[in-house]
């Protein structure tokens, strides 16, 4: 299979679906993944989960456009299975060790939970992202919290004697977003602290490319892919920025 690649100098981006970008990468090769895959969540039934994602995960006040969510519209079986699917792939990519961090919100958190586990990780913990500037819900609770779950490829490995918080705290800098869900760039360096200094980092599901961004900004470097190619293309521009921006040693 002839892959669709940008190459930069701290990482690779591979335009296409993850399952079949990775079932084409050997085995073994990354120290840590790091991916926030579309949650296909925002509703009690079918009619609401394939709601247009702009509407399911954004303020109804909010006016501001990106482009199109991919792969947002699956019921909760396929979901699980195609999770699975992709987690077994990360799995195979991983050297021993290595930690996996997925994003996931509170309704897809117990399924991803399985699917981590089916996958092959031994499921460590669940990491809280707290975002104070989440949509209040009148007559119940804010839900202004993300969850991150935290699994090993085994035997697991201390990469570090260092003691992280459960619960980190970061703002959604609106101005900086480029992707209807981006992830604040300084939340990621925080989650990479558990993997290795000198690694390289698995995102399948990399948007505008935040991961790659985190990755850059700590000295790792990244393994990439995605699905739209106006994403590949936006996560492009902004790696390359990055890159020119970093200081030369
Ligand atoms: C939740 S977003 C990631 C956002 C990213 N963390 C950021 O900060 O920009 C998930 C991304 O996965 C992409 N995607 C959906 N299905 C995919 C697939 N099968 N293979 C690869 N990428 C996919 C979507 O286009 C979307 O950009």
């Amino acid at each position: 299979m002839a892959l669709n690649t940008k190459v930069f100098d701290n990482g690779i981006l591979y335009q296409g679906d993850a399952l079949a970008v990775l079932q084409n990468l050997a085995s073994g090769q990354v120290d840590a993944i790091l991916t926030d895959p579309p949650y296909s969540s925002g509703g009690l039934h079918a009619g609401a989960r394939c709601a247009d994602p702009t509407h399911k995960y954004q303020a109804s006040s909010t006016k501001r456009t990106y482009p199109a969510l991919l792969g947002d519209c699956k019921d909760q079986r396929s979901f699980t299975m195609w999770a699975t699917l992709w987690l077994s792939e990360c799995w195979r990519l991983a050297k021993p060790g290595a930690p996996a961090l997925v994003f996931s919100d509170w309704r897809q958190l117990p399924v991803m939970t399985d699917a981590i586990q089916a996958a092959g990780f031994e499921w460590r913990g669940i990491v809280v992202w707290h975002k104070p500037s989440a949509r209040p819900m009148m007559g119940s609770f804010k839900r202004d919290a993300e969850f991150v779950v935290y699994g090993v490829k085994t035997p697991a490995k201390t990469f570090t004697r260092r003691c992280f918080p459960g619960v980190y705290t970061h703002r959604v800098n609106s101005a900086a977003k480029v992707h209807l869900t981006s992830k604040p760039v300084g939340l990621l360096v925080d989650l990479l602290a558990v993997a290795p200094d000198d690694s390289t980092v698995l995102d399948p599901f990399m948007g505008g490319g935040s991961t790659a961004l985190a990755c850059l900004e700590t000295g790792r470097r990244f393994v990439g892919v995605e699905l739209s190619p106006d994403y590949v293309n936006l996560a492009g521009d902004r790696i390359a920025e990055a890159e020119l921006a970093r200081p030369r040693t």
